[in-house]
């Protein structure tokens, strides 16, 4: 049987994404830059990006930081706390400038500590966005000290995300870098309204590639990596073709001592390589065919964007070479290297 070995697809966006700020924002955003049109922004800065202004002045450094010659759209996200303004984030949605909401619950994760604690206080807001068709961007885990790490997920779904839903009609979410076989049956049973974005790492390893043989800290990220059952429930989300599911990195710089670190932060660096890994996963699942669906289609439909118009080509070879680590003005960052070459480079 004839093997494919280049591939062109719509250029793909990437529909979660870290590119923090100052020196760690110049020295990252060349690598998504790179291969992607557009990205939803993550807006967890110290301090969060939470008012229409921000995010305005978020995206002009964003902008003036891009190589001389290189088209990225940043699409910018709003923090959402307990006291923001509904009239700030309708005027921010009206104007064009934001494109989600962003939704931490309070200590979920790196930079949250801003979330929100108490939902019944963001009714309002989410109502609003409801009214103006803003989507929500959930990070899906809840935070009490007596739920495991490893039911986070799970039970935010039923303790949290579907009660939200229930009582405000209409709202649309994506569930973001969702983990567990639970999230992608409760995006896969949702309406148009839902949508669901998966991580490179979430389909490649599993919790064992994490903690078999010695702790490996690039792996760490949160929500943190399941079972192999769970991932192999991904990867059929992923390349099913269904419209619910896209990309979203969740490519999360930090600089490699804060990763080896006795108290690690939580992320993997994965844009130099994400194209090349979700080929690799596309293609053992005998889905190359649907790899454009994911990275390219399903993203632009949910928000209402048109599907990039320019073409990317990957192609099979020898294994590529990648970078380990990528220096940056706040310090080298290492890459997400998945423990096996990766034979699919994007050559144009
Ligand atoms: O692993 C993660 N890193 N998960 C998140 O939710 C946040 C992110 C970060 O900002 O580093
Ligand atoms: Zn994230």
């Amino acid at each position: 049987m004839a093997m494919t070995k280049r591939l062109t697809i719509p250029r793909p966006d990437d529909w979660h994404l870290h590119l923090r700020d100052g020196a760690m924002m110049e020295g990252v955003l060349p690598w998504s830059a790179r291969h992607f049109a557009r990205a939803i922004v993550m807006p967890n800065l110290v301090p969060p990006v939470v008012t229409a202004d921000q995010a305005a002045a978020y995206r002009d450094r964003i902008l003036a930081a891009l190589p001389e010659g290189v088209v990225f759209e940043p699409l910018m996200t709003l923090y959402l706390t307990e006291t923001t303004d509904p009239e700030d984030v309708s005027a921010a949605h009206t104007s064009g400038l934001v494109k989600s909401v962003k939704l931490y619950p309070a200590g979920a994760t790196t930079n949250s500590a801003s979330g929100v604690a108490n939902f019944d206080t963001v009714r309002p807001i989410l109502e609003r966005m409801a009214e103006i068709g803003l989507p929500l961007c959930v990070h899906g885990e809840v935070t009490r000290t007596e739920i495991d790490i490893f039911d986070r997920e799970a039970v935010f779904i039923d303790e949290v995300l579907d009660p939200i839903r229930r009582a405000t009609p209409g709202l649309r979410v994506v569930m973001e870098h969702i983990t567990t076989a639970e999230a992608a049956a409760y995006a896969s049973n949702g309406g148009d309204d839902l949508g669901a974005t998966i991580t490179v790492q979430h389909l490649m390893l599993d919790r064992n590639d994490m903690l078999v043989g010695g702790i490996r800290p690039h792996y760490y990220c949160l929500p943190i990596l399941k079972r192999k059952s769970h991932r192999e429930a991904l990867v059929r989300a992923a390349t099913s073709g269904d419209q619910r599911f896209f990309l979203g990195t969740d490519s999360a710089p930090h600089a490699t001592d804060t990763k080896e670190n006795a108290c690690g932060c939580a992320g993997c660096f994965t844009a130099p390589v994400a194209l090349s890994c979700l080929a690799e996963v596309f293609e053992g699942a005998d889905a190359l065919d649907r790899l454009a669906a994911f990275t390219s289609v399903n993203g632009p439909k949910f928000y209402g964007l048109p599907v990039n118009q320019d073409t990317i080509t990957l192609e099979k070879g020898a294994a590529i070479s990648r970078p380990a680590e990528i220096e940056t003005g706040a310090g080298p960052v290492t890459v997400f290297d998945p423990g096996r070459p990766l034979y699919w480079r994007v050559t144009a």
